[in-house]
């Protein structure tokens, strides 16, 4: 697997310590409160799952899952909800944790078919931030790092369902692409 890969764009080190930085903000910031994390599976696992152990706070956990990519590295555009939630969020503080924010059409629909169901408020949270991407209108309120317009793997991000596994983030070689 890790002969696929082209170059490390982030590292092991480089993601855990940015990954405790966000846990300590996130914790600072709803002090005294008890927010839901929700990942958006599958691509957020990892990340998610490091994150809720850097927050120091009674929150609780819960996932969605989302179709907007098919099998390839463009978005389709559409979305669909694959998995909805088990919570109640109503009055809830909810942090959506994503793994990369990219053209943001996934969020943005996201943001508000949750917003429907009155949470308290929403805080999005990215991994990976692709600004130079960006259809929809929307913002992270915390990222872990602005990465430039290449395709991404690894930390949780695949590429055909393959590579989530890789514990850092990198860049597949081109030859990859055309097997
Ligand atoms: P968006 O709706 O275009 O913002 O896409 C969001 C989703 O597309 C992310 O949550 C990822 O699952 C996937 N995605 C976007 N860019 C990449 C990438 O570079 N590598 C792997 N998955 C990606
Ligand atoms: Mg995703």
């Amino acid at each position: 697997m890790k002969d696929d890969i082209l170059r490390v764009l982030l590292s092991q080190e480089q993601i855990d310590q940015r990954v405790h930085e966000l846990g300590a903000e996130l914790t600072e910031k709803f002090k005294g409160e008890e927010p839901l994390f929700i990942g958006i599976l599958k691509g957020s696992f990892v990340f998610m799952a490091d994150l809720v152990r850097c927050v120091d706070l009674k929150s609780s956990v819960d996932f969605m899952a989302v179709s907007s990519y098919g099998c390839g590295t463009k978005s389709s555009g559409a979305v669909k909800i694959m998995k909805d939630l088990n919570e109640d969020i109503a009055g809830r503080h909810v942090v959506i944790v994503e793994d990369i924010l990219d053209s943001g059409v996934t969020l943005n629909y996201l943001c508000g078919y949750l917003q429907n169901r009155k949470p308290a408020d929403i805080t999005l949270v990215t991994l990976l931030d692709k600004p130079a991407r960006r259809k929809a209108p929307i913002t992270a309120d915390f990222a872990g790092f602005e990465v430039p317009d290449e395709f991404v793997v690894g930390y949780g991000m695949d590429y055909a369902e393959k590579y989530r596994n890789l514990p850092y983030v990198g860049i597949l070689k081109p030859e990859v692409y055309s097997n």
